[in-house]
C-alpha cells in the first residue's frame, strides 16, 4: 500500500453547491438539471394552453427568421449567386411557408397537392421547383405551361418529360437528379441516377441533345440531417465533374447546381452526446464546404447554386406542448431512505429493470411525433422545481405499446396537470402527423412582436368524416 495514499475528498466549493453542480459544468453530462420552460417569446405555456388548449404546436416566428437570415448571410455573403427553396413537406402550414416567402424563398415541391399549395400561396410557376420520382403527365405539362422546373427522377420520368415537351413545342429547363456516395455519411440512393455507373451522364447527355428540353440544372439531395459538412464538398466536386463531362459530351454547359438540403437542426439523435450547440456543426461550415469548390471556378463558369433546405430552417422553431395526464410506477421509484420497504422496491426494480421507472403519459403520442422514434426531443416542465431529476419514461396517450416519446428521460417528479414541451419538432412531425386514435391538436403562432395567433384550428369531427362516402361518388383518383 501506498503511505502517501490519501483518500480523495469532495473540494468544499463542490460541497457547498448544489448537487447538480459538477454535472453543469461538464457539457456532456446532461440530465441532472432540468431547467424549466416558461415562455416562449414571452408567451407564457399558461397563456398558450388557455387559447389553444392541451396539447398544441406553437411556432416561433423569431426563431425561424432568425434560422432564414443566418443561412441567407452564410451562404450569399460566401456566394453571391446562392438561391433558396423551402421544402414544403418539411412543413407545409400556410403561416410557415408564407415567412418563407416573405424572405424570398421560392418552393421546393413533391406532389399535384404541394404544387396546388404553393400556386395558392401565390408562388408563380418560375419559382417552383418539382422533384420527386413521379409527376403524372398533366402535373408535367402544368409544370411547363406555368414554367416549373422539373427535376428528372429516373428513366420514366424522362420518359414522361420528353413526350409533354414534345408535344407542347418546347423547350423546356429541367434538372436530373443525381446519387453517389460521398464517403461522409449514409448514402441515399432510392432517388435519380446513379453517377458511378454512368447512368447520370447518360441521362444528362440524353436531356442536352433533346431540342425540346435544356439542360439548366444538375440536382443532388444527399439525405436529411447530415452532419458531416465534408460531405457537401464531395457532392458539389461531383456535381462539378459531371457538368464538365456533360459539356464535353454536348458542349452544353449547366447553367445551376442544385445541392439539396439535409442540413441538420439542434435535434440529437438517441444515444448521441449533447450538447447539441457543440455537436452540430454550424451552417456556416456547410456553406464553406460547397461555396469554396464554387469559388475555384473562373467566375464566368460559376454556376448559380440553389437550395432546398427543409429542417435546418424549421425545426427549432417548433415546441409541442402537452400536459402529463397519468403518473405510474409512482409508489416503486424516488430515493430510498433506508427502510425494510425501500430495500423491497431495489430488489423489485433491479428485477423489473425499465418496467418499475416512473412512467408519465401525455396527452400527445407518436402520431404527432413521427421523428420521435429517432430523435431524442428535449423534455423541460413548465415550472421550476427543486428535487433532483430521475430518470423516467415518458409515453403517449395512445392505446397502444409503441406510444414512447421518451425510454430515458430525466425529469423532476411530476404531477398530473403538470405543463410539458417537447422541442425541437418543427420539421417533418406535423406534415406526416395523422388521425390514429386522436385527431390533431391546435398550432398557433408567436409573431415577432410576441402576440400569440392561431394558425390551425383543433380538429373535430368533421374534418374526418367529411370525406367519407357511401360508394356512390365517382372516384376522384390517387393524385387528383
Ligand atoms: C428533394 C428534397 N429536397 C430537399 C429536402 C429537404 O430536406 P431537409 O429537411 O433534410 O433539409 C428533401 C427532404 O427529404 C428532399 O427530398
Amino acid at each position: 500500500m501506498n503511505d502517501d495514499y490519501e483518500s480523495p475528498r469532495i473540494s468544499e466549493e463542490l460541497g457547498n453547491l448544489s448537487p447538480t453542480m459538477s454535472a453543469e459544468r461538464n457539457p456532456l453530462a446532461r440530465g441532472y438539471s432540468v431547467e424549466p420552460l416558461t415562455e416562449i417569446d414571452g408567451c407564457k405555456i399558461e397563456d398558450i394552453i388557455e387559447r389553444a388548449g392541451s396539447p398544441a404546436f406553437v411556432f416561433s416566428e423569431r426563431t425561424l427568421r432568425r434560422k432564414i437570415n443566418r443561412m441567407r448571410t452564410a451562404f450569399r455573403s460566401r456566394y453571391p449567386e446562392t438561391h433558396f427553396f423551402w421544402s414544403y413537406k418539411t412543413n407545409n402550414l400556410d403561416a410557415i411557408c408564407r415567412v418563407l416567402k416573405d424572405e424570398g424563398w421560392g418552393a421546393e415541391i413533391v406532389s399535384n397537392f404541394e404544387y396546388k399549395k404553393a400556386r395558392h400561396l401565390g408562388y408563380e410557376g418560375n419559382e417552383i421547383l418539382f422533384n420527386g420520382p413521379y409527376k403524372s403527365p398533366s402535373a408535367i405539362r402544368r409544370s411547363f405551361a406555368e414554367g416549373a422546373l422539373i427535376q428528372i427522377d429516373n428513366w420514366d420520368d424522362l420518359d414522361r418529360v420528353e413526350t409533354a415537351a414534345e408535344e407542347m413545342d418546347g423547350p423546356f429547363d429541367v434538372g436530373i437528379r443525381v446519387w453517389f456516395a460521398t464517403g461522409h455519411g449514409p448514402t441515399w440512393s432510392k432517388f435519380g441516377f446513379n453517377l458511378a455507373s454512368g447512368e447520370a451522364q447518360r441521362a444528362a447527355r440524353r436531356v442536352a441533345q433533346n431540342p425540346n428540353l435544356n439542360l439548366h440544372t444538375l440536382h443532388s439531395h444527399i439525405g436529411t440531417y447530415m452532419l458531416d459538412p465534408e460531405a457537401y464538398r464531395v457532392a458539389t466536386k461531383l456535381l462539378l465533374g459531371l457538368r464538365d463531362q456533360v459539356e464535353d459530351d454536348t458542349g452544353h454547359l449547366a447553367a445551376c447546381l442544385n445541392l439539396g438540403g439535409g442540413f441538420p437542426s439542434y435535434s440529437l439523435l438517441h444515444g448521441m452526446k449533447g450538447p447539441a450547440e457543440t455537436t452540430i456543426a454550424p451552417i456556416e461550415k456547410y456553406a464553406d464546404a460547397i461555396t469554396s469548390e464554387l469559388n475555384r471556378l473562373p467566375s464566368d463558369r460559376r454556376p448559380e447554386l440553389r437550395l432546398e433546405s427543409g429542417r435546418h430552417l424549421v425545426d427549432e422553431s417548433g415546441y409541442l406542448i402537452s400536459s402529463v395526464v397519468a403518473v405510474k410506477q409512482g409508489e416503486a421509484a424516488g430515493q430510498p431512505r433506508g427502510t425494510a420497504e425501500d430495500a423491497m422496491r431495489i430488489k423489485e426494480r433491479s428485477l423489473l429493470g425499465r418496467y418499475s421507472k416512473v412512467t408519465y403519459v401525455a396527452d400527445v403520442g407518436i402520431n404527432l411525433l413521427y421523428t420521435a422514434a429517432w430523435f431524442e426531443i428535449s423534455v423541460r416542465p413548465a415550472r421550476r422545481m427543486d428535487e433532483l431529476p430521475e430518470q423516467t419514461r415518458l409515453v403517449g396517450d395512445l392505446c397502444m405499446e409503441i406510444d414512447v416519446i421518451r425510454e430515458n428521460v430525466a425529469l423532476p417528479r411530476l404531477r398530473v396537470g403538470d405543463r410539458l414541451t417537447l422541442w425541437p419538432v418543427g420539421a417533418y412531425n406535423l406534415g406526416q402527423s395523422m388521425q390514429f386514435i386522436h385527431l390533431r391538436p391546435a398550432v398557433v403562432m408567436i409573431g415577432e412582436d410576441s402576440e400569440m395567433r392561431l394558425i390551425r384550428r383543433r380538429e373535430d369531427l368533421n374534418d374526418i368524416e367529411a370525406p367519407e362516402v357511401f360508394g356512390d361518388e365517382p372516384d376522384v383518383g390517387r393524385h387528383g
